[in-house]
């Protein structure tokens, strides 16, 4: 009979039938002289037996490691105390190569493995991504952007899809790519912020999954260049209401990660000992986190007026304890973190350290600083994962923001219409996908949880 034509994924129905499949070898190994195949084709892996003249061809004899082959059979059952991938295995009576792969002294089956440098891991990103371990990480990335959306739609909120070439900044100027556009300055959006605000009143709460440019000289394990920004705005909520919900879409998110068996066999497999985390989460004030981090004799490098660290006679750093002020920096943030063991929402950043559209805390000064309705979720391994904060939502107090920060306010016209045709209390968050996903696959570096990581020097493959 002619075969049936069909991907690994769905192969179980046809036990015992007649089926062509085809992909990759993924793994390869003849053994007197019968010829084992792990055969790819991304949806999963099966299990392919070569045997008899089938096995005895040249072009058997000359297989290599990622050809991509065609191959036709009958579908068994594992032989009693065997086991393969999907329980089943492929008898090959006919196949054929598609296109060979070098082979022995070729990149992929020689160079690379976990241990080999990183510059040639990254080099050969393109190779690696066919790794088990790599192309697990994409698929859960895909399943868990699936199922933000699933969450999202739960809570009545719409995607919207703003600019990435943009002409004004959210996050600070520091930190921009500037391009030339046509004749004029521009640059690649910071955060889709502003934009999801204006969309309020035209379609309610709103969010995106946009990428964000930041031109940061951060070689951390959790710095990119270019990163993929899931943001959500709200109106008419308190600041409150805004961690509730920061909370609920993240936790009904794993819930649905982990109500699925095939995700869930993923991360099982990436992070053998993860468990969904309670809730409610703990919520610290930044004042409080200040006093935590001296308690616990966690301290940071002292710095001059202009920011520079400050060494002692022998060249060592200074270290001191924190004040209510200092910026958290990202050591003391992480070990807070990895101590307490749990989800974090830090809130209440003093204004200074925030950006210009952060509504002000209703709070006593503390040291002369004022506080922001302003909070960051940190998780254990990771460190902060979603930066949100309720907006001003006052034109002239918008006004004055802008003048304080010395940004110019005719390119945020728009931004300001927001506060002036029916304004309304809202907030939001930005959440960096990569983080979350380290977080929830256990990676080290954020550099494993994006298709082609950007970082500064690195925009190739
Ligand atoms: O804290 P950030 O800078 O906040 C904003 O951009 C707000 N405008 C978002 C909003 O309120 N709509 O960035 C938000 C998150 C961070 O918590 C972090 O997870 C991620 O974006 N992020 C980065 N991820 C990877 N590489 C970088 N360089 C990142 N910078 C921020
Ligand atoms: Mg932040």
């Amino acid at each position: 009979p002619a075969p049936t034509k069909a991907k690994i994924l769905h192969l179980t129905p046809l036990r015992s039938k007649r089926v062509r499949v085809r992909g990759w070898v993924h793994r390869l190994r003849d053994q007197k002289g019968i010829i084992f195949i792990v055969l790819r084709d991304g949806t999963g892996y099966l299990q392919c037996v070569l045997s008899g003249v089938a096995a005895k061809t040249y072009e058997a004899l000359t297989l290599t490691m990622e050809s991509t082959v065609e191959l036709t059979g009958t579908l068994q059952p594992v032989p009693e105390g065997k086991t393969a991938p999907g329980g089943h295995e492929l008898t090959v009576d006919y196949w054929k190569v598609l296109g060979a792969a070098p082979g022995a002294d070729d990149a992929f089956t020689n160079r690379l493995n976990e241990k080999s440098d990183p510059s040639i891991l990254a080099d050969l990103r393109h190779l690696v991504i066919r790794g088990e371990t790599a192309s697990s990480v994409l698929r859960l990335r895909a399943a868990m952007l699936s199922a933000f959306r699933e969450s999202y739609a739960a809570h009545s909120l719409t995607e919207v899809t703003p600019p990435c070439m943009v002409q004004t900044q959210v996050e600070g100027g520091a930190t921009l790519f500037k391009f030339d556009y046509y004749g004029q300055p521009a640059f690649l959006t910071q955060s889709s912020q502003l934009y999801l605000e204006t969309c309020l009143p035209a379609l309610g709460d709103v969010f995106c999954v946009q990428e964000s440019f930041r031109a940061e000289n951060s070689h951390t394990r959790r710095h990119l260049s270019e990163y993929t920004h899931l943001e959500a705005e709200l109106g008419f909520i308190d600041f409150n209401d805004l961690m509730t919900h920061i909370e609920a879409i993240i936790c009904e998110t794993v819930d649905r990660l982990l109500a699925n068996p095939s995700t869930a066999a993923l991360i099982k497999s990436l992070n053998p000992s993860f468990t969904a985390p309670a809730r409610p989460f703990l919520r610290l004030s930044y004042v409080d986190a200040i006093k935590w981090l001296n308690e616990h004799k966690i301290l940071h490098p002292k710095e001059d007026a202009d920011g520079n660290e400050v060494k002692d006679a022998e060249g060592n750093l200074i270290m001191v304890e924190h004040a209510v002020g200092d910026d958290i920096a990202e050591a003391a943030e992480r070990q807070m973190t990895d101590i307490i063991g749990t989800p974090v929402f830090l809130y209440g950043f003093p204004k200074e350290l925030k950006a210009f559209y952060m509504k002000r805390m209703d709070s006593a000064e503390v040291d002369g600083h004022v506080f922001t309705e302003s909070c960051d979720l940190l998780m254990p391994g990771v460190g902060e994962i979603v930066g949100g904060s309720m907006r001003i939502s006052d034109s002239d107090e918008l006004i004055a923001a802008y003048k304080r920060e010395g940004i110019d306010p005719s390119p945020y016209y728009w931004y300001t219409d927001q506060r002036k045709y029916g304004t309304c209390e809202h907030g939001g968050y930005g959440l960096g996908v990569e983080r979350l996903l380290a977080w929830l696959a256990n990676r080290y570096t954020v550099r494993e949880c994006s298709l082609y990581p950007r970082w500064p020097g690195r925009a190739t493959p």
